[in-house]
């Protein structure tokens, strides 16, 4: 089964209107005179969309929000709505983020609610998950990606809409990573659960990008690892050349 990998990088609360303009304007112009063989996705905070859309006019890097309201619109102070995002050129959203999981109590059922707003919108959907170091040490990790799956992922979810990142809390913006053989027997056990919700079918095409500390110095035993369609990137995210030198590893 061959499936596109996909560099997505997560800017999340960083950028004003000059950094993230010149940032897209080198990841634009270095993925047009590269040679890649993956898609690219990059995700800036709602502030810069629209600026970043129009650095990306005519480059084959995909916009991406961050988060996503379920409501169509309404009485939602402060909140942002997936025909809003889509208004402005992004073709994806990122939903549950352990950071938007933790900093704004977003349980499976909400983040479910989110990703199917965010389907019938007609956006893609990055669903993360992924479990504490607490719960690693007491050997819960598959069974929190499970949980999280069964409780995220919705049952109109196709391997067209739907990307799943599993992104251990604890390897998020540390340094740290799990062992290669630790991520790929976590990403098929997420396929595993994936078959059982979706369809052997849908599973077996779904993407699962791995996120938690991607350098470019790591990317190449990451993005080697069977189960492993791709990376979800934070910091590295921020450096253009750091960004375009992990996707190089997706190109192999
Ligand atoms: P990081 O973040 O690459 O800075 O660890 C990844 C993420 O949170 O998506």
């Amino acid at each position: 089964m061959v499936r596109r990998k996909l560099i997505a990088g997560n800017w999340k609360m960083n950028c004003l209107s000059a950094d993230g303009v010149a940032l897209a304007k080198s990841v634009a112009a270095q993925v047009k005179a590269g040679k890649f063989d993956c898609e690219f996705l990059i995700c800036p905070p709602f502030t810069l969309l629209g600026l970043v859309k129009k650095c990306l006019r005519g480059s084959k890097v995909g916009l991406g929000a961050q988060d996503v309201h379920f409501a169509e619109k309404g009485a939602h102070t402060g909140d942002i709505s997936p025909l809003m995002i889509k208004d402005l050129g992004c073709s994806y959203t990122i939903i549950g983020h352990s950071e938007r999981r933790v900093d704004h109590a977003e349980s499976n059922q909400l983040i479910n609610q989110k990703a199917v707003a965010a389907h019938a919108a007609g956006l893609n959907t990055v669903i993360c998950i992924g479990e504490t170091e607490k719960e690693r040490d007491a050997g819960k990790t598959i069974k929190v990606c499970q949980t999280e799956i069964n409780g995220s992922v919705p049952a109109d979810s196709t391997a067209k809409n739907t990307v799943i990142a599993y992104e251990p809390i604890w390897a998020i913006g540390t340094g740290k990573t799990p062992t290669a053989a630790d991520v790929q027997e976590v990403h098929a056990a997420i396929r595993q659960a994936l078959a059982k919700k979706l369809g052997k079918a849908t599973a077996s095409k779904m993407r699962i990008l791995y996120g938690g500390s991607v350098k470019p110095g790591n990317a190449a035993e990451l993005l080697s690892l069977p189960d492993v369609d791709g990376a979800l990137i934070g910091g590295a995210s921020l450096k253009a050349d750091d960004f375009i030198a992990i996707a190089k590893n997706a190109s192999k």
